[in-house]
């Protein structure tokens, strides 16, 4: 019988002395005081190659919360063989018992895993409960669940056959060769989900995490595990970036690349992809979700109430370190004054620190790097006032303890500062003031002036200004919002992805980007 449609995973409080808070912070203190050595996990096997990654925490870089094994040359050919030597029994296994894993993973999560998946989501990548729990818990059950309804639909499309001489039919293979998974830190559910999506249609994969966020992606690969994931169906390699994805990358059986991460590294991936071509046995499918530079448009007719809590929760939540996050905003100048005392009173209020004092809203920024990027914009901007810059709100950074950057909004008078149109990646907004006569141009401002297309929002009462926003800003975001932030798509409700530099818009958390997974061979056969 079909699977029941599913229903988001409800998020849960974790209201002080609960006793889902009492376990949650019992995990934590486990996970703090465990110090974790990450292994390998090659063939269902894990591999202790001895040459380590320190793991530490953002919020407090100098806590080592343990160790990762690299993956070397041998280890990448170990893996890539095992993917190859899986692929064919994963393959033939009936489509309801890969289903079955992936549903049962989801009922794990739901219990016995979440907590082990918050806490180091928490810990490794310095999110606060509350983005944990929608990430690296909802939304992960939600991908699981939503994917597995969506594939048995997607299986069950199938061609016309008139008459009674012909049966025609769709058969649903894998891709003839093995999937690469390059999976970011800033979300624990898509770095599953990259591995997850193509291995439920029946493909083996070779993940390579993002190095910042080992520990979430540890307890990922133990609950694929405990779920029933067959050995070599998702193989775990973590590594030297440049190195495993050149090997990768030249494999003949490399028949697809499942990528959420930089705009840069996703060009590098297809630059290796067209120097190998001749060797694949078959085009690789390369999807991608990358970068962003994602902005709010407010109209003369905007409502305040409900502008600014979008602006500040859109742009500052987790530290702005969503590929959906709001760093561009245009506002018209008659309602820039209220606007402007509305941030400064949100960004004032928002608490920054270790995420386990659960009254913190924002944790530290990713690394050292990614500090550094910031502290630079922010420091370049304040020698800019006077001249492009008109103020800085916010501003003050400190990593003595953690890579702490405050929320900060930077008021430019032009439109193309380079805050204004280059990715960041931070807690930082970029803010241009209009005259409200100018709507119409200043749409084509910001459909012009970045090369990115992932999410974007407009802000108005006026139904008028709706559409003409709607139809102007077309291509300039895959995912589109009115009157509302442009983070936080629900599976289920708002598949996810972008174009132009920002990725081949295959959305997650949707039939469009499952099919991409699936090799159709049509079947005609006269009867
Ligand atoms: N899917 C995430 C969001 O919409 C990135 O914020």
């Amino acid at each position: 019988s079909p699977i029941p449609t599913p229903a988001n995973e409800p998020v849960r409080a974790y209201a002080p002395g609960s006793p889902e808070r009492a376990r949650l912070e019992a995990e934590l203190d486990r996970q703090l005081g465990a110090q974790i050595e990450v292994p390998l996990v090659i063939n269902g096997e894990q591999l202790r190659t001895g040459t380590t990654q320190t793991m530490v925490m953002p919020h407090d870089h100098g806590h080592v919360t343990g160790t990762c094994h690299q993956a070397g040359e041998a280890e990448v050919a170990k893996a890539l063989q095992a993917a190859k030597d899986a692929a064919p029994g994963w393959a033939a296994m009936p489509w309801e018992d890969r289903a079955a894993i992936f549903l049962r993973a989801a009922r794990l999560l739901q219990d016995e895993f979440r907590d082990r998946l918050n806490a180091s989501t928490m810990l490794g990548q310095s999110k606060t409960c509350h983005q944990a729990e929608i990430d690296a818990a909802c939304e992960l059950v939600d991908f699981f669940r939503f994917n597995v309804a969506y594939v048995e639909r997607m299986y069950a499309e199938q061609p016309q056959s008139p008459g009674s001489a012909v049966w025609n039919r769709l058969e649903y293979r894998p891709l003839d060769g093995f999937v690469f998974a390059v999976t970011p830190f800033n979300f624990t559910s898509i770095a599953a989900n990259l591995c997850a999506a193509p291995a439920m249609l029946g493909n083996t994969v070779i993940w390579k995490p993002a190095p910042t966020a080992l520990l979430s992606s540890h307890y990922l690969m133990e609950l694929f595990a405990a779920a029933g994931l067959p050995p070599g169906v998702i193989n775990f390699i973590p590594g030297p970036a440049a190195q495993v994805g050149a090997q990768v990358m030249g494999d003949p059986d490399l028949a697809g690349v499942h990528f959420t991460g930089s705009t840069a590294t996703f060009k590098l991936l297809w630059k290796q992809a067209a120097d190998n071509l001749d060797r694949y046995r078959s085009y690789p499918r390369i999807v991608g979700e990358t970068g962003g530079k994602d902005f709010v448009v407010a109209h003369p007719s905007a409502d305040l109430e409900r502008l600014a809590p979008a602006l500040l929760r859109g742009a500052f939540e987790y530290q702005g370190q969503k590929c959906s996050a709001a760093s561009r905003a245009y506002i018209p100048e008659s309602l820039w004054p209220q606007l402007r005392e509305r941030l400064v009173a949100g960004m004032e209020a928002m608490k920054m620190g270790d995420p386990r004092d659960f009254s913190n809203f924002l944790g530290a920024v990713i690394d050292d790097r990614a500090y550094a990027k910031h502290a630079a914009a922010i420091a370049e901007a304040k020698a800019a006032v006077g001249g492009a810059v008109t103020e800085i709100l916010g501003g003050e950074c400190d990593d003595a303890k953690g890579y702490f950057v405050r929320p900060t909004v930077i008021v430019t008078t032009d439109p193309r500062y380079a805050t204004m149109v280059e990715e960041l990646f931070g807690p930082i907004l970029t803010v241009f003031v209009y005259p409200d006569a100018e709507f119409g141009p200043i749409l084509e401002t910001c459909d012009q002036s970045t090369p990115y297309a992932l999410t974007g929002a407009i802000f108005a009462e006026d139904r008028k200004a709706v559409v003409q926003a709607v139809e102007g800003l077309r291509f300039a975001a895959g995912n589109f919002y009115i009157n509302d932030k442009p983070t936080g798509a629900v599976v289920g409700q708002q598949p996810f992805g972008g174009s132009r530099a920002s990725g081949t818009n295959d959305k997650a958390g949707s039939m469009w980007n499952l099919i991409r997974w699936a090799s159709p061979r049509t079947i005609k056969e006269n009867l």
